[in-house]
């Protein structure tokens, strides 16, 4: 499950002092190999103090979306058992999807500190300075064909919110799947997919959530966990939202589509509410009335037509 340098880690993480000897052993490896992997994880900014004839000390433990570190918070059933963790990377969804179309199994999640090339919603780029938010891909590969993955979108937006909910947040939703906290966008999720027409290859839910800082100026108003007065480490929030994920993934392929658009509904800032529609076929003001079951948004427009918007944004008037 883990790379070399992870297993490392683990013999460190007690904080206890454990001998090259010791640890070489445990994981049959040479001891010029534990320094090498030590010096690995000391480059990844874990501070490990090394004494003669007591051993190796971990001291510092950075803030890493680190799979081992993950899996303090939480025991994975179906996502996460593997996270590959990237220091920097072009996008999380494009990492992933090289390794879907090699065949890798669902529930592999690729983790990064940074993305060069991140990618939002409708063509939008993604930013977020090094180290400040949690930015990661689930790879999914649900027995269904593509017309019902619709709702996957809703469910990964109420998987986020009851993670951050559980983690002390008061968060919402906008349509489709923006996460707030006091009107303020904390997470967005990309959803791309591959599949035939009749059939889903796999599907990728590349999610980014601020943590410790968020990006100023832009399209809208962004905030993360830190302005908003709590401190998590990203391998926390990522535990939180795959627990989540796992639970709301399972009722939505279980037949329970309704449940999840119940909770949707629930968390919802959207319905009710006077919005203008950026959608495929232009923009427009309206009262957002409805949500169906695929997840589409159910708008009167201002001159009384009525239109159902399957893909696009809304932006919130009163
Ligand atoms: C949005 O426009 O609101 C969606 C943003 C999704 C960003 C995440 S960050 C991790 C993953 N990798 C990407 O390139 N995008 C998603």
């Amino acid at each position: 499950m883990y790379d070399t340098t992870t297993r490392v880690l683990s013999e460190l993480l007690s904080g206890q002092p454990r001998s090259g000897q010791a640890i070489a052993a445990a994981l049959s490896i040479s001891r010029a190999a534990v320094w090498k992997h030590i010096n690995t994880l000391r480059a990844l900014g874990y501070e490990i103090s090394s004494r003669t004839r007591i051993g190796y000390t971990l001291t510092y433990i950075p803030d890493h979306p680190h799979g081992i570190l993950v899996h303090q918070y939480y025991s994975p059933v179906s996502l996460g058992k593997s996270i590959i963790y990237l220091p920097e990377c072009a996008s999380t969804n494009s990492e992933l999807r090289l390794r879907a179309e090699a065949g890798a199994p669902a529930g592999l999640v690729v983790a990064a500190d940074e993305q060069h090339a991140g990618r939002g919603r409708r063509g939008r780029t993604w930013t977020a300075a090094r180290g400040t938010a949690l930015l990661f891909s689930v790879l999914l590969r649900p027995q269904m064909p593509p017309t019902e993955l619709a709702g996957l979108t809703l469910v990964a937006g109420v998987a986020v919110v009851e993670a951050l909910q559980h983690l002390g947040a008061i968060a919402t939703l906008k349509w489709p799947n923006d996460v707030h906290i006091a009107g303020k966008k904390i997470c967005g999720i990309l959803t791309e997919q591959s599949g035939e027409i009749d059939a889903t290859n796999y599907v990728i839910l590349g999610i980014g959530v601020n943590v410790w800082a968020h990006p100023q100026g832009g399209d809208y108003v962004s905030t993360s966990l830190a302005a908003e007065g709590l401190r998590h480490s990203r391998a926390s929030v990522l535990a939180a939202i795959l627990a989540a994920l796992e639970v709301n993934l399972d009722l939505f392929t279980q037949g329970q589509q309704a449940l999840c658009l119940e909770k949707w509904r629930r968390f919802n800032t959207t319905l009710g509410r006077q919005v203008t529609v950026h959608g495929i076929g232009g923009t427009y003001a309206g009262l957002a009335r409805d949500i169906t079951p695929t997840g589409a948004l159910v708008v009167t427009r201002d001159d009384g037509q009525e239109r159902v918007v399957t893909a696009g944004d809304v932006s919130l008037r009163d």
